[in-house]
């Protein structure tokens, strides 16, 4: 059996009143739609077909992928119609699996079993209890419980209106009848749309068994038709997120107020504090300490490592025991030796920093390598700029670099170098050497001030 797998993202999602497709309006700073294709992408189909629409060409631009048959519904005339548009080349012995753009906390799991359940035989719905169903399609069963029927809400009784069991929308759809099917839906509803829904009717009249499996809780299959939706999906993302980290031996001081947005591998004895934000793929080893409201995109930090308060790292790499911040920014390219220090208010950026060595307080250090054990002062810059091209510093092992010091590059200061503060360093200083580069202090004995006049 070939799985063939649809994605529905014509809709326009008037509601979000958005410029931005709804599709790619983000959950945990990925696109909707982008979660999908996950989920489809696990399933390991034949191939995807995505239906687009409405901004159409943004849709196919930001998620370009070459596994992906994209499909133009020039007009949306319903859920049956766009699936149609997908599906000239499906064969008997295919299953077809229709899932929605706007729906991304589905999880592969839940999606394996309505396969299999349904097989390349039966039609398999995907349905939920809900607490209020209002808007969705009603799963309509006889005294037997078999299911009917799927009615709209448009088109539903009021009897009908209280069934509480609510088409999630995804659904497998067998090769051998999807064509037939779809070629005899009629647009004679409220809505004067195609329903996808009503193979359901068409299914139980030609005798094709139905196959519904259950989702394990509403908010999996909820769709974002707002923003207040867009957040609850976020919420319940976050959540699973928090819960599964800490099932992992991660401390959460408060599992609501930690957001992730890609990917996190942890080791154990991990503590983040509230208000952390992780990004990209983090790697964090065991025992690493985040302290609150810190920010880490794309960034590994080593075993015992601390972050404190308030600190900002992206593309950065720390090794064992370090400790950054609170309030430092460790920009891409930066890297941390074991023990490496860096203090509030240091920016860096392309610098490597080694083991042991100090950056505690004011510095920007950029483009630079800083050795073993070096101690870089107080307002150290690296002047790594003429304003076209980016110059390396380079500072020895067991530097001191004085406070205030400016690192004209390319320059270096040797091993165990030292230069005084308030220098513009723009000549080597050789190892063990002290580098003076200021104008020499004067003092004129029995300076008068100036007084004010009357
Ligand atoms: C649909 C189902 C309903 C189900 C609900 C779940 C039908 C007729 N109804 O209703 O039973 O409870 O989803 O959310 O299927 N789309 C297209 N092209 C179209 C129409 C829709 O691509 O011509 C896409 C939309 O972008 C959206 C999805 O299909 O991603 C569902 O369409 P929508 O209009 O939101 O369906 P509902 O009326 O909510
Ligand atoms: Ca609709």
């Amino acid at each position: 059996m070939n799985l063939h797998i649809v994605i529905l993202a014509a809709g326009q999602g008037t509601r979000m009143r958005s410029t931005l497709p709804k599709v790619l309006h983000p959950v945990a700073g990925k696109p909707m739609l982008g979660h999908v294709l996950d989920c489809a992408r696990a399933m390991q189909p034949q191939q995807i077909h995505v239906v687009i629409g409405h901004g159409a060409d943004q849709v196919r631009e930001q998620l370009a992928a070459a596994d992906i048959n994209w499909v133009v519904q020039a007009e949306q005339l319903g859920t049956g119609h766009a699936v149609a548009q997908a599906l000239p080349q499906v064969k008997d012995a295919d299953q077809v699996l229709v899932l929605y753009g706007d729906v991304p906390l589905l999880q592969q799991a839940t999606l394996q079993q309505l396969s299999q359940q349904a097989g390349s035989q039966a039609l398999g719905l995907l349905t939920v209890m809900m607490h209020d169903p209002s808007g969705y399609g009603r799963i309509v069963r006889n005294a037997a419980g078999q299911v009917q029927a799927i009615v709209e809400q448009k088109d539903a009784s009021a009897e009908q209106l209280l069934i509480r069991e609510g088409n999630t929308g995804i659904m497998a759809i067998p090769g051998t009848q999807v064509q037939g099917w779809l070629t005899s839906l009629s647009s004679d509803n409220a809505q004067g749309e195609y329903y996808l829904t009503d193979v359901v009717a068409l299914a139980v009249e030609q005798g094709v068994a139905v196959e519904v499996v259950h989702a394990g809780d509403e908010e999996e299959v909820l769709g974002a038709n707002n923003r207040q939706q867009l957040a609850t999906l976020e919420r319940s993302y976050q959540r699973r997120q928090a819960d599964r980290l800490m099932t992992a031996g991660v401390t959460l001081l408060d599992p609501a107020r930690i957001d992730v947005r890609g990917e996190v591998i942890v080791g154990q004895d991990i503590s983040i504090d509230v208000n952390v934000v992780l990004e990209g793929k983090v790697v964090l080893a065991d025992g690493v300490v985040i302290e609150a409201n810190c920010v880490l995109k794309d960034c590994v930090i080593g075993s015992g490592s601390r972050i404190k308060a308030f600190s900002h790292l992206d593309g950065s790499e720390l090794g064992t025991d370090c400790v950054v911040g609170p309030y430092a920014r460790l920009r891409p390219g930066t890297r941390l030796a074991s023990q490496a220090k860096i203090g509030n208010f240091v920016e860096t950026k392309k610098a490597d920093i080694g083991p042991g060595a100090k950056i505690n307080h004011l510095s920007y250090v950029g483009d630079a390598s800083v050795g073993a054990e070096a101690n870089v002062g107080a307002g150290t810059i690296t002047c790594n700029y003429d304003g076209v091209n980016k110059f390396h510093t380079q500072i020895g092992a067991q530097a001191f670099i004085g406070s205030n010091t400016a690192l004209v590059a390319p320059v270096s200061v040797g091993d165990g170098a030292t230069t005084a503060a308030g220098s513009v360093i723009n000549q080597d200083v050789p190892a063990a050497a002290l580098g003076v580069a200021r104008a020499r202090q004067r003092n004129i004995t029995g300076w008068k001030r100036p007084s004010k006049q009357d």
